[in-house]
């Protein structure tokens, strides 16, 4: 596993590509929407001289706008304010050539109540941070990959969905770590069902540690001293996934502002060393069932 370096120069060939984008500006009233991953690689974007378009709950605040963004007041739990958002990028720039899908909530399950209704029953837990998290996730990618595909007029591209630590750790945040492995295991799946179905459209994941947002406001982790990184940081590894044709099937872990592939070069060789090489993989056999 090498720790990688993403310079500028890496993400000039975002320049003019069309990118969608779920969130970009912070729900939590601590930070007044000042940050966000969704906002920093919004910035970058506009700074490499792509064209983004977000859609999220709340429209930026004034002062940020910018020729080559535009917003659509979008909940991604809603399936057609999704299709409202890929629609309005479609026709507004005739293509899409990346989608990344980054809204996300924290947790809100708690699977140890004992809270129960009128007739003494348990009160089922909400699944809200499922449904943003991992259901949306899936139906943005879903969308994303629906627009990009030669076959419907698409030019191919990538799809990167935001997955996290808590994609492989244990995180006592239940319903977001279930959430969160959910979406790596969505990355693994397509990343698999695109290839067979000879699809030029990449899927990547990224897996931010700490990282300085509406989420996680820096005043919270300096508090218990953590040092987090800046969204910026995890801006980058969504980007680098975009801007090298070459990267597909990989999550890109970011933390303290330095970054790793971490499927390739972690998962697939414990995978090997868990089921072995003599033995056909799951997805071959599931070929013959
Ligand atoms: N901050 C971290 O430490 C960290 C670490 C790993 C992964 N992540 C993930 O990064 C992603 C971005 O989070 P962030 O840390 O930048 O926090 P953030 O709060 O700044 O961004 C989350 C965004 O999701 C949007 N959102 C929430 N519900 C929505 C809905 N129903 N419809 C549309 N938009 C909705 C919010 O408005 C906000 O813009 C999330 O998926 C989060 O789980 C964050």
């Amino acid at each position: 596993m090498t720790e990688l370096l993403i310079k500028d120069s890496d993400l000039e060939s975002l320049n003019d590509k069309v990118i969608v984008i779920t969130a970009l500006i912070s729900s939590s009233p601590r930070t007044g929407g000042s940050s966000g991953i969704g906002l920093a690689t919004t910035q970058i974007l506009l700074s490499l001289g792509a064209k983004v378009v977000v859609g999220d709950l709340q429209c930026p605040k004034d002062g940020f706008s910018h020729p080559n963004l535009s917003f659509h007041r979008t909940d991604v739990t809603i399936w057609k304010d999704l299709v409202a958002l890929f629609n309005a990028a479609k026709v507004q720039h005739g293509r899409i050539d990346h989608v990344f899908a980054n809204a996300g909530i924290s947790y809100a399950a708690d699977y140890l109540s004992t809270e129960t209704d009128e007739n003494g029953d348990l009160k089922e837990p909400t699944w809200i941070c499922e449904e943003v998290c991992l259901k949306a996730c899936i139906n943005t990618a879903t969308l994303g990959i629906f627009h990009m595909r030669p076959d419907r007029g698409g030019h191919g591209g990538s799809i990167i969905v935001t997955a996290s630590i808590a994609a492989f750790t244990h995180y006592r945040g239940v319903d977001y770590t279930a959430s969160k492995h959910g979406v790596l295991g969505f990355m693994r799946g397509m990343h698999t069902l695109l290839g067979a179905a000879g699809l030029p459209i990449r899927i990547n994941a990224i897996a931010p540690s700490w990282t300085y947002s509406g989420l996680v406001p820096r005043e919270l982790l300096d508090v218990v001293g953590v040092q987090g990184q800046p969204p910026e940081a995890a801006a980058r590894s969504a980007l680098i996934l975009m801007a090298d044709g070459t990267r597909t099937g990989q999550l890109m872990h970011s933390a303290h502002e330095r970054f790793k592939e971490i499927e390739e070069s972690i998962f697939a060789s414990a995978v090997l060393q868990v089921i072995g090489t003599d033995e056909p993989t799951e997805d071959e056999y599931s070929l013959w069932l």
